[in-house]
């Protein structure tokens, strides 16, 4: 890497910060960094737009909650469930810049569904950043698939085998039955596709080893400084006194799932998902 890459790559990162919101800093980093610098500034420019979607891990994951606790439920997770309205995608019919959609967030549409919310600057920022970060992995389109043949697809592939919808299937892996109101249909697909990519905190395999030397593995439910509950591979619930116990081991890595790729075709994902897309029930016991 030479010097000249180090330069540009950090002014890309403040160039880029001008475009985010909440940044005031913006004009005497332009001053103060000269002729030389808006140079190397012509230079980056046509890398800016990719610079920009790389955002603060942080401002995403402040973003994402904001929106799924507010605007999901109107929006959907994939922002395409009010008529007309495309969150997912960078495109807007009525806003032409972030601080558009900060005053749109803030203000509301008036005269339409789209209410006020009561927020600051920041706050409203974040759920922008976030809106950008869904556009980047939204590239494919796997929301558009067809639900009923991914319904059949669901039952032929096995899925029931240790998931649960509506109360119908097993309860080894976690019930499926609400899982379009808390996952994007980018995450349902990498599930399938990559189920070891992102595991949740209770969906881990665990394995409980017991004095005698036996051994046995389940779904970490629960677990805390005395107790470790489990879902067994027979679905039984069960719950270990720790100090019945000589090891616990938790598996963070890869997950109990079998992958589906190679197993499924691209469209066939497509289908599962915009079906698992719409289960939205509560889970029934
Ligand atoms: C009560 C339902 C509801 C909630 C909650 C809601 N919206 Fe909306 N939103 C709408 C409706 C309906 C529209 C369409 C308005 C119109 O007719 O243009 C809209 C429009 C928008 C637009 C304009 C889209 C465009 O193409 O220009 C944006 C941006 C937007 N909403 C973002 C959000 C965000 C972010 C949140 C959460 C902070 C949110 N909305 C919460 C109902 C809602
Ligand atoms: C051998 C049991 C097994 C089979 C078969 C299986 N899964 Fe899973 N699945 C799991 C377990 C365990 C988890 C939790 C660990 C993880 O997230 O990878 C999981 C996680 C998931 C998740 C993520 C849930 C969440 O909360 O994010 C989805 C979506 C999913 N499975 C869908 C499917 C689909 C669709 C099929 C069939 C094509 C399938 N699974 C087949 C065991 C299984």
């Amino acid at each position: 890497m030479t010097n000249l890459d180090i330069v540009t790559k950090r002014e890309a990162r403040e160039v880029s910060a001008v475009s985010r919101p909440g940044v005031s800093a913006h004009r005497n980093t332009f001053r103060n960094f000269g002729v030389c610098s808006l140079l190397a500034i012509t230079v980056i420019l046509p890398r800016l737009d990719a610079q920009r979607r790389e955002p603060d891990p942080h401002d995403v994951e402040a973003g994402a909650s904001r929106y799924n606790n507010i605007c999901a439920s109107c929006h959907g997770q994939d922002g395409d469930q009010v008529p007309g309205v495309d969150l997912g995608h960078n495109t807007f019919r009525r806003a032409n810049s972030d601080q558009d959609l900060i005053n749109i967030i803030r203000n509301g549409i008036s005269g339409t569904g789209m209410p006020a919310n009561k927020m600051s600057e920041d706050a409203a920022g974040a759920i922008v950043t976030y809106l950008h970060a869904m556009a980047k992995d939204a590239s494919s389109n796997t929301s558009k698939g067809n639900a009923a043949h991914g319904e059949e697809l669901y039952a032929r592939s096995g899925c029931s085998a240790c998931h649960r919808i509506g109360g119908k299937g097993a309860r080894f892996g976690p019930d499926l039955s609400d899982i379009g109101r808390y996952r994007r249909s980018v995450q349902l697909a990498r599930s399938i596709f990559d189920p070891s990519a992102d595991i949740a905190p209770e969906n881990r395999l665990v394995t409980v080893v017991m004095r005698d030397g036996s051994q046995i593995e389940g779904r970490l439910l629960n677990q805390d400084t005395f107790t470790v509950l489990l879902m067994d591979r027979n679905e039984n619930l069960r719950s270990f006194d720790r100090s019945t116990l000589s090891a616990v081991t938790i598996e963070d890595k890869k997950s109990i799932m079998p992958s589906y790729k190679g197993k499924l075709t691209d469209q066939e994902v497509a289908d599962i998902v915009t079906y698992l897309a719409q289960q939205k029930g509560t889970k029934l016991k």
